[in-house]
């Protein structure tokens, strides 16, 4: 989609707005397929924390894509979508033994990522399949915060604590159908995707009954122009090629499973702002947009650098800006970035919205979180309304009367 029709729907849909361009996700879904082709049974599970719209969850079900889930709301709303229970896949980190056994109960796949909730789990449910999420102890991914799969990390069990995995196996006679791991998002080097894929082919070869195994994900997708990316048809060669070398080890055609996120989305998102105040200082020029980390955390949190384009001035010279929030905190989206030279009222457009942009948004400082539109066919689909102040007080529950007179 073109700068043009971002400006064309900020205009009909009003600032700040999210838009998620579908073609976008369609070609970012069939890349992942083609690359793994040569895999008889591949399974891509869409992991919804990224963006958890129905309408963009429909979309992806209509691409044949599965559902990856953390939580039990998040497992309603694939089911509300239209997803069938066993094409949802559960690997939540820390839920309660409840949580898992009501999923369970929905009959979607259960993952699970510790001794404890196994041996329970096992103990009162040996029917129930069920996938362990192993740790491999790879450090991979682009931030801390998002490296999942190291020894100090608290997701999955540690593939050093396999002969406790199959003593709990052995006595509770539960059934093990799959090993997962997923060692972080941003993976620069598929030479390390590769490694902890060995890891999970040597652990795998403990289990009989499996029928899949599940690579999480972590691609790294391109935030500017240049930038690094997963090399994922490299990665599908090389692993597609291993992992069928396994199942015939096995001796069974087993069933390989990705869960990507940000792969699917990042790149479809673009965050639209206007900017209400340009403020020259004796140090700066600020740029301050009708938002602010309520929105859009991910530069905060992660320092993570969205491309900022001024798509009211495309043609524009290029001067410095730091672009500011308006949230009463220290907000900053970018810091002496080059931007097409901007005006107060000009619209700016984020890229990689996408991905853990929405999702992650808040209600912080009692501002309404923004609408969303799909941009399909050539046209804006409105998938959510911007909030409004009566959504601000949906659950909120005022003082009794008589309670406050007490004061
Ligand atoms: C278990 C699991 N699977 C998949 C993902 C998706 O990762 P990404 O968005 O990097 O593709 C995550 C992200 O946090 C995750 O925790």
């Amino acid at each position: 989609m073109q700068a043009k029709d971002l400006l064309q729907l900020a205009d009909q849909f009003g600032s700040p707005l999210y838009v998620y361009d579908a073609e976008k996700i369609q070609s970012q879904y069939n890349r992942l397929t083609k690359a793994f082709s040569k895999v008889e049974n591949l399974r891509v599970n869409y992991a919804m924390k990224a963006l958890s719209n129905v309408a963009i969850l429909q979309l992806l079900k209509n691409m044949g894509s599965g559902l990856d889930t953390v939580s039990i709301q998040e497992v309603l709303l694939g089911l509300h979508a239209g997803y069938e229970p066993e094409r949802i896949f559960f690997t939540p980190n820390g839920v309660s033994l409840e949580e898992i056994e009501e999923v369970a109960a929905m009959g979607v796949q259960i993952n699970i990522d510790n001794l404890s909730i196994l041996e329970q789990f096992g103990t009162k449910h040996p029917h129930i399949p069920v996938c362990i999420r192993i740790n491999p102890h790879v450090m991979a991914g682009g931030n801390a915060n998002i490296s999942v799969g190291h020894i100090d990390s608290k997701f999955g069990i540690s593939v050093h604590q396999i002969p406790h995995i199959l003593r709990i196996v052995e006595n509770t006679k539960m059934s093990i159908v799959g090993i997962h791991m997923h060692t972080g998002s941003d993976i620069l080097d598929i030479e390390v995707f590769l490694y902890a894929a060995e890891i999970l082919f040597d652990t795998a070869k403990h289990f009989k009954d499996l029928q899949f195994l599940d690579f999480g994900s972590g691609f790294k997708v391109p935030y500017k122009k240049d930038d690094i990316e997963t090399d994922i048809e490299e990665l599908g060669k090389k692993l597609s090629k291993r992992f069928n070398a396994f199942c015939a080890e096995y001796g069974r055609d087993l069933t390989l499973i990705f869960e990507p996120g940000k792969f699917l989305v990042s790149e479809a998102g673009h965050f639209l702002v206007k900017v209400n105040v340009v403020k020259q200082t004796t140090s700066t020029v600020f740029a301050g947009v009708d938002s602010g980390f309520n929105h859009l955390i991910r530069p905060m949190l992660y320092g993570s650098s969205h491309h900022i384009e001024n798509i009211s001035n495309p043609k524009g010279k290029e001067r410095f800006y730091s672009v500011v929030g308006y949230i009463c905190e220290t907000d900053t989206f970018a810091n002496n970035r080059r931007i097409q030279e901007i005006t107060e009222g000009d619209i700016l457009s984020f890229r990689n919205a996408g991905a853990y942009c929405f999702s992650m948004s808040s209600n912080y400082n009692s501002r309404y979180k923004p609408a969303e539109v799909l941009w399909m066919n050539g046209q804006g689909i409105l998938i959510r309304q911007a909030e409004t102040f009566e959504d601000l007080l949906k659950n909120q529950i005022p003082l009794p009367q008589e309670i406050a007179a007490t004061v």
